[in-house]
């Protein structure tokens, strides 16, 4: 396959090379973009230096098969299209194209089939949703999901490489805030992007719509609270789900051990400096919730991996094994 990474110098792009490797894509090609801050260095694929070039209009005028965007929307906004035109299928991790309609929102597990005969862009969710949605999707199937509140713990590494460098900066004694609105060591910030007229932060809004959209439930009650934390990697949730029928832990607890991308933490929880590599959605302490038709989880995913590069990477495979590009 050609591939071409866009934001390969950031959190996200720096683990899309590292999962073209872990899933032994078959890489014919591969070229780095950044901004002109990073043009000229080197990153490594197999033991190959590649050279990071400046993202410029000409850059992706030769087709590739795939272009993996993770620059942030104004910058996919900018040049996607432009990939497009020129043949290549883009799959973006930012927020730019989520919300267009014409445009698939995909988390290849629950609703890979919106990849068959599609050419284009293609929105990798936010990763707070993709995390909560894999286990939602099993418990749809089986008891009918109505309401869903949640809760979030959310890593630093959430916000790109700068979040890391102002969460190390503090621990190291700064009293500078950073990219925050208020300092983050030792400490938790309940706000995550601006908020809205109702009150809600724009995370809190991409997780109502996007769970929505994914689950193809649109009259899905939610109401998320979103909240930084003074950790680097890993994002955790605490999600209290309701549902059509009466549910049954046990019944619960078989699907999701059975489910792809799931990992269920039977008896016990991790926490995220227990993540590790893990690609997977982990499902702790699920017990009954507040009556008989609900469940309440605790529930783990890696937010640069599985919400946001190895999905980005299981799109791409997904959408490849459909159209038959190897
Ligand atoms: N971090 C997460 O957990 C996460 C999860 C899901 C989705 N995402 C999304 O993924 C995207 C990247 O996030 P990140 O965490 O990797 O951020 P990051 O660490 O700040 O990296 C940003 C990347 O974008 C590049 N970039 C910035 N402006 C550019 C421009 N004008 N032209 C070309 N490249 C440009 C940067 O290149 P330079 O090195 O040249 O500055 C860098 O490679 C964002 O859209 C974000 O919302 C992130």
């Amino acid at each position: 396959m050609k591939i071409a990474i866009v934001g390969a110098t950031g959190e996200v792009g720096r683990m899309m090379i590292s999962c073209l490797e872990e899933f032994d894509v078959p890489v014919e090609r591969l070229e780095l973009f950044a901004s002109a801050r990073s043009a000229g260095s080197t990153l490594y694929f197999q033991d190959t230096a590649l050279v990071v070039k400046e993202l410029t209009d000409s850059s992706l005028q030769d087709p590739f098969d795939y272009v993996l965007y993770s620059a942030g929307a104004g910058v996919a906004r900018s040049f996607a299209p432009l990939a497009t035109a020129a043949g290549s299928v883009v799959i973006d991790n930012s927020s730019g194209f989520r919300q267009d309609a014409l445009i698939p929102l995909v988390v290849p597990e629950i609703n890979g089939r919106l990849l068959e005969n599609y050419r284009g862009i293609i929105s990798n969710p936010n990763c707070s949703t993709i995390q909560m949605v894999l286990p939602l999707a099993v418990l749809n199937r089986l008891f009918g999901l109505r309401k869903v509140v949640v809760s979030t713990y959310q890593s630093v590494s959430g916000s790109g490489h700068q979040g890391i460098l102002t969460l190390e900066a503090q621990r190291a004694g700064s009293g500078d805030n950073g990219i925050y609105p208020k300092l983050i060591d030792l400490n938790l910030i309940p706000q995550i992007g601006a908020f809205n007229d109702d009150g809600y932060s724009q995370e809190e809004e991409k997780m109502h719509f996007e769970t929505r959209r994914i689950l193809e439930i649109p009259e899905l009650e939610i109401s998320a609270t979103t909240v930084r934390v003074p950790v680097y990697y890993g994002h955790s949730e605490s999600i209290h789900a309701e549902f059509e029928t009466q549910t049954d832990p046990a019944l619960a607890a078989e699907a999701l051990k059975d489910a792809e991308s799931i990992v269920f933490e039977e008896n016990s929880y991790i926490t995220p400096r227990e993540l590790g590599n893990s690609n997977a959605s982990h499902v702790c302490r699920l017990r009954q919730g507040a009556n008989k038709n609900s469940l309440s989880f605790w529930n783990l995913g890696h937010n640069i991996r599985l919400g946001a590069a190895s999905n980005a990477v299981r799109i791409m495979l997904k959408h490849a094994e459909l159209a038959g590009i190897s």
